[in-house]
């Protein structure tokens, strides 16, 4: 790799979200672990993946999927060791796959010391002082300091015990009360995660997933959520002061060779607001959830990518390109609905789906996504095209959307079953063959048409769609700049990258003919008759011989 394309790595990366309870185990206690995650390396390099990104692997009490967490040093047990963790880091770069963290900046877990100290120390203590105690309001305090709705739903204020057993003061937590709010403004807490920065980074990271990445900053007079907020006044979300704890970061960041990036996870509506935490001296890049949660429809997605586009330009920043991950409806089962977009209100357990139509939708989305330009993010088993597993039984779920929600939200364990990899039945290969725990969640008795290896085999299956998916686009894509829109019938996206290449989604009801071309490198669904069918995408040569 030459000094500037290795500077540049990330611009166009193709980056695989690890879950790493899900994904391989290789202690057969039913969990995914690192070790697993190890031993299956070959099937990311099979795929062509730049790099993976790890979802929380931190000691945790696991209220929130590790996103609780009690020490930022520590691996959790049930993934293995920090020697574990910096194997995978050391192995994966040898196959040419960076690894990047995920850093929980917002929250910490209950049980981490930190808040632990401030639950045993007085009120006014410089122990509370890290998070956000207030005593409450009313009569005796026993309302609390604010009426803020949680991202999980429901309240965000618990009350704690004075050391006599009175009732004491509230703790903010704008998720679950196992997950506490640090307060930004606090010296400690902007000097402690840029310690921890450094601490991954020394062990090699390429990059840090920053979780939640625009909630952290609080408006420390904790007034009400105004009705309509405008820009930046929301009292916990987008707040102004977030960009200076970022230069910050970004200044750690570059203090390492080799470009380590920062990718913030930015749930933000205004487009204009969200480019502003990717200023030169700021984040890499963030995800791009607008494109994620718009529904199969050609003028919605235009409007998502024009939209995306031309909001990154002035800033420099690349786009990235997301159909999914760990917290949202799967795509085959997401495209298979009459209401395609995505949005966590609308999230309801016995929704109609056509898995058939979600599937073939979800191929030329991929198709489509990875011939954007721009960074692309897969999560772990869409490669396969796994549906989210929507027949758990209830008493499995412990998912805090879940819980919080009562019930009403299905929550977010359906899209985190662990992987099938070989066989006919449950655990389809996902621990050793002798193995006796169940995995820590069911999958569904009838994914053997979705295991990694029967797939392999199959050059019509999805995974062997993302495999030629993935080497086009390295080989054709990697570093040419922008896209123009070519004329197009109702319903039909297409676009040409460069000279050379041009691709071309149907996402109207009829067959359309293909635009002008010299070979058809890739479709997501066999042509007929020479014209694409609806639902599908193809790649296509065009160029000099043309
Ligand atoms: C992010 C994570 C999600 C987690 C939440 C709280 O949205 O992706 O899984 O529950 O933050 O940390």
């Amino acid at each position: 790799m030459g000094e500037q394309s290795d500077r540049q790595w990330w611009r166009d990366a193709v980056i695989y979200e690890v879950y790493p309870r899900s994904f391989a185990d290789a202690d057969g206690d039913g969990t995914g672990d690192l070790a697993g995650v190890l031993s299956r390396l070959d099937h990311l390099v099979e795929l062509g993946v730049d790099a993976i990104w790890c979802t929380p692997w931190y000691a945790s009490p696991m209220a929130d999927g590790g996103y609780d967490v009690a020490d930022y040093r520590a691996i959790d047990p049930a993934f293995g060791t920090l020697a574990d963790a910096e194997r995978l880091i050391t192995e994966a770069l040898t196959r040419g796959i960076r690894t990047i963290v995920d850093v929980v900046p917002n929250h910490v877990s209950a049980q981490h010391p930190w808040f632990q100290a401030a639950l045993a120390a007085a009120p006014g203590s410089p122990e509370r002082a890290r998070f956000w105690f207030r005593p409450g309001r009313g009569d005796g305090g026993t309302e609390m300091p604010t009426r803020w709705r949680s991202e999980f739903g429901g309240d965000t204020w618990t009350r704690t015990k004075n050391a006599d057993g009175t009732p004491g003061e509230w703790y903010l937590h704008l998720f679950s009360a196992d997950q506490p709010d640090l307060n930004w403004s606090h010296p400690d807490v902007r000097r402690e995660h840029e310690d921890v920065l450094r601490f991954w980074f020394d062990r090699g990271v390429a990059g840090v997933r920053i979780d939640s990445a625009a909630l952290l900053v609080k408006d420390p007079a904790l007034p009400e959520v105004p009705a309509e907020p405008g820009p930046g006044e929301h009292p916990a979300v987008d707040r102004d002061d977030l960009h200076d704890i970022y230069r910050g970061w970004r200044a750690v960041a570059d203090s390492y060779p080799g470009e380590r990036i920062l990718v913030g996870e930015i749930w933000l509506p205004d487009v204009e607001r969200f480019v502003r935490y990717l200023r030169p001296d700021e984040l890499h890049t963030a995800f791009n959830f607008d494109f994620l949660a718009r529904p199969w429809d050609a003028e919605q997605l235009r409007a998502s990518i024009d939209a995306t586009l031309a909001a990154h330009a002035p800033v420099g920043a690349p786009a990235t390109w997301v159909l999914s991950n760990h917290d949202v409806t799967r795509p085959v089962t997401r495209y298979g609905r009459a209401d395609s977009s995505f949005a966590f209100t609308a999230k309801r357990a016995g929704t109609p789906t056509d898995l058939a139509l979600g599937t073939r939708r979800a191929r030329a989305a991929a198709l489509l996504t990875a011939a954007l330009p721009g960074s692309l993010y897969l999560y772990q088993g869409d490669e396969l095209g796994l549906p989210e597993h929507e027949g758990l039984d209830d008493d499995l779920r412990r998912d805090p959307m879940f819980l919080r929600s009562g019930g009403v939200d299905p929550g977010r364990e359906g899209c985190r079953v662990p992987l099938p990899w070989s066989g006919d039945a449950p655990p389809f290969g996902f621990g050793p063959a002798d193995a006796t725990a169940p995995t820590w969640l069911p999958q569904p008795a009838d994914w053997a048409e979705l295991t990694v290896e029967a797939q392999v085999g199959d050059p019509r299956s999805m995974l062997a769609l993302y495999r030629a998916a993935l080497r086009i686009r390295r080989a054709e894509l990697n570093g040419v700049e922008g896209m123009s829109w070519l004329p197009s019938a109702a319903g039909v996206l297409a676009f040409d990258r460069g000279s050379a290449f041009r691709c071309v989604v149907n996402l109207s009801a009829q067959p359309v003919p293909l635009p002008p071309h010299t070979a058809v490198l890739l479709v997501s669904t066999p042509l007929q008759d020479g014209a694409l069918p609806a639902d599908a995408a193809a790649w296509l040569r065009t160029g000099i011989d043309q």
